[in-house]
C-alpha cells in the first residue's frame, strides 16, 4: 500500500471512531435451540421470543428438528461463536444435563424452556433455569373440565349405562407434560365421582396427523361406544375432530365432547365452531416473555430478585398459571 493510501485510510478510520466510540450498546447474543420448528406450539414460543428482544437482543434461532445429536452441535457451535444465553427447548429433556454441563464450562446462562430437566441436572449450574407450566395443574384442569359437562348433562352419557366411555390421547412418552397431564387428568375424573371406562389411552406424540390416524382406526374398531376424548394437546385433539368429522360426527345433533391443551388459534376457533368443548391455556406468550427477561438478567450478572423479575420463582424453576377455556353450550 502507497504512503498516500495508507494516510487516507487512517483518516476514514478516525472520522469514523467517534461515531463508533458513541454509538448504542451492541445488543446481547442469545442463542435460541428449539427442540423442534414443525411443532405448532414451541414454534409460537419461539416468535413471541424474536419479538419480544426486537433490537433488544440478537436472537440466533437453531432448529434441532427432533434431533438430539443435532441440538447438541448446533449448542456446541453456539457456545464457540460465544454467545451471552441460551434459551434452550431440550429435544430430549433427559439429555438437558449434557448441555446444562457445556454452557456451564462456558460461564454462559442457560434458561431451559417447555421441556422440564430433572431438578437434580438443574442444581449442577447456578445460572441454569427453568420455565414453564405445571403439567399436573393442567390435566387436573381439563379432567375437571370433562367431568364438569358430563355430569352436567345426562344426554352425554348416550348408553345410559353412568359410565364415560372415555379415549385418552397421550403426547410424547417421557415429557413430563404427557406423563403428568394424563396422571391428573385420570385422578381429576376419579375424584369428580364419575364412572369411568378407558377404552384406549393412545399415543400420538403431540401431532394432529397422529391424532387423526389413531382415532380414525379407534372408529373403525370401536364404532360409536365411545364418549369423550381428552388429549394431551390441541393438536391431537383437533386431530381426532377431523376423524370424527370424518365419521359423521358433529352434523345435526351428532355431538361429543373433545378437549385438548394449549389454546391454540386453530383450537379457539374449533371451540367457536363448536368441534371442541374445552381446553386449557398453555401460556406460550408468559413463556416467552419470562425465559428473555430471565436471560437477559443472566447475562447482566444481576441478582434474580421480584424486584426485577416479577413472576414466583421457585429453586430456579417458575411454573406461569394456567386457565381452562370451554365452550358455554353445545
Ligand atoms: C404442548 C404441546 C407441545 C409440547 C412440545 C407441550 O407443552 O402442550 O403442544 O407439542 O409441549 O414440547
Amino acid at each position: 500500500m502507497t504512503k498516500r493510501c495508507l494516510t487516507a485510510l487512517m483518516m476514514v478510520l478516525i472520522m469514523c471512531l467517534p461515531h463508533i466510540s458513541q454509538g448504542a450498546p451492541s445488543p446481547v447474543r442469545i442463542g435460541l435451540c428449539i427442540y423442534n420448528m414443525s411443532d405448532p406450539f414451541v414454534n409460537s414460543i419461539s416468535d413471541a421470543i424474536i419479538r419480544e428482544a426486537g433490537t433488544r437482543a440478537e436472537m440466533i434461532l437453531q432448529d434441532a428438528k427432533n434431533n438430539q445429536n443435532l441440538q447438541n452441535s448446533q449448542v456446541e457451535a453456539l457456545l464457540d461463536s460465544g454467545v451471552d444465553g441460551l434459551i434452550l427447548n431440550p429435544v430430549d429433556r433427559m439429555a438437558s444435563v449434557y448441555l446444562i454441563r457445556m454452557a456451564k464450562a462456558r460461564n454462559v446462562p442457560v434458561v431451559l424452556i417447555n421441556r422440564e430437566p430433572l431438578r437434580e441436572d438443574l442444581v449442577l449450574y447456578d445460572k441454569a433455569y427453568y420455565v414453564g407450566i405445571d403439567p399436573s395443574e393442567q390435566g387436573r384442569l381439563v379432567g375437571e373440565m370433562a367431568a364438569g359437562m358430563f355430569l352436567a348433562d345426562p344426554q352425554l352419557d348416550r348408553n345410559g349405562d353412568g359410565t364415560m366411555q372415555l379415549i385418552l390421547f397421550k403426547g410424547e412418552p417421557g415429557h413430563q407434560d404427557a406423563e403428568l397431564r394424563t396422571l391428573a387428568t385420570l385422578d381429576a375424573l376419579a375424584q369428580s365421582g364419575v364412572q369411568v371406562t378407558l377404552l384406549e389411552e393412545v399415543v400420538a406424540q403431540w401431532e394432529r396427523r397422529l391424532g387423526q390416524q389413531r382415532m380414525a382406526a379407534l372408529l373403525t374398531n370401536l364404532g360409536d361406544e365411545v364418549e369423550c376424548v381428552i388429549s394431551n394437546n390441541d393438536e391431537m385433539a383437533l386431530g381426532a375432530v377431523e376423524a370424527l368429522k370424518a365419521a359423521g360426527w358433529f352434523t345435526g345433533r351428532r355431538w361429543i365432547p373433545i378437549f385438548g391443551i394449549d389454546a391454540i388459534p386453530s383450537a379457539l376457533t374449533a371451540l367457536e365452531q363448536g368441534t371442541l368443548a374445552g381446553t386449557v391455556i398453555n401460556d406460550g406468550e408468559g413463556i416467552a416473555r419470562a425465559s428473555l427477561q430471565l436471560t437477559e438478567l443472566l447475562i447482566a450478572g444481576q441478582p434474580i430478585s421480584t424486584a426485577n423479575f416479577p413472576w414466583p420463582l421457585e429453586n430456579k424453576v417458575l411454573y406461569l398459571k394456567s386457565e381452562p377455556v370451554k365452550r358455554q353450550t353445545r
